[in-house]
């Protein structure tokens, strides 16, 4: 009889084990793989204009780009090393520089479009850091 109560118990624990890890978004990210899809946590920008982010996830995992096709000419591998530069703006973007090289309208939204998918404000900021700890430059 004692043996069975601890098997049941047992098995619910289990059941509810395998239910929680199931529908856990940390599972997920436990899972997404940094060597195959670059740095798990968002790229934030301070400079020129605060709160602009990059996810590698929705370019390599998501759109399934190639490292090599933004490493290194685009962007060196070092968050950060852009916005040191003095073109790091959008006229740059604009000219098919940086970003723009692919947001132009063709291969994915234009630079000159939906401007809060990538400025995400002080806030979407805030909340962002708050839920992956995002790497943010302050330099
Ligand atoms: C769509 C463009 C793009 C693609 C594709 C891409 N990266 Fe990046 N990566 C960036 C940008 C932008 C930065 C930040 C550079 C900066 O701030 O100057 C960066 C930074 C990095 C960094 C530095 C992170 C840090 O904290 O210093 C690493 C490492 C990296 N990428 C690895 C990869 C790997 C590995 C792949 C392929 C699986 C990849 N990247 C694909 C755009 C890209
Ligand atoms: C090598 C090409 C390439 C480069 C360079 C690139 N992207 Fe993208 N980006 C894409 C593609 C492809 C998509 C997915 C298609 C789309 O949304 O139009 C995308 C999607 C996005 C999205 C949409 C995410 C979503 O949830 O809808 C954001 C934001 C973004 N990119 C920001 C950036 C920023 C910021 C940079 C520069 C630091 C950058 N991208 C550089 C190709 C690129
Ligand atoms: C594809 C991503 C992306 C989109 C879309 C985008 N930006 Fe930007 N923006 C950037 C990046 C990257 C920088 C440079 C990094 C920083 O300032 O933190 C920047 C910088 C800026 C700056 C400061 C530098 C400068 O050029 O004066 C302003 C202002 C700006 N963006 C306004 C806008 C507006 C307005 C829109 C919509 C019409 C827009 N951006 C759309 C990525 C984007």
């Amino acid at each position: 009889m004692k043996k069975i109560l601890i098997l049941m118990v047992l098995g619910v624990f289990l059941l509810s084990g395998a239910l929680l890890s199931a529908s856990s978004d940390e599972q997920v990210q436990d899972e997404y793989d940094e060597d195959t899809y670059g740095p798990k946590d968002p790229i934030v920008w301070e400079k020129p204009v605060k709160s602009v982010v990059f996810d590698h996830k929705v370019h390599t995992m998501t759109a399934e780009l190639d490292c090599d096709s933004c490493h290194d000419d685009l962007f060196e591998m070092e968050a950060g090393a852009a916005e040191a530069n003095e073109d790091f703006t959008m006229a740059t973007l604009y000219e098919g520089g940086y970003c723009g090289s692919c947001h132009d309208g063709s291969t994915a939204f234009a630079s000159n479009t939906r401007c809060t998918t990538c400025h995400i404000g002080v806030r979407g900021q805030a909340r962002l850091l708050g839920e992956s700890g995002a790497v943010e430059k302050t330099h």
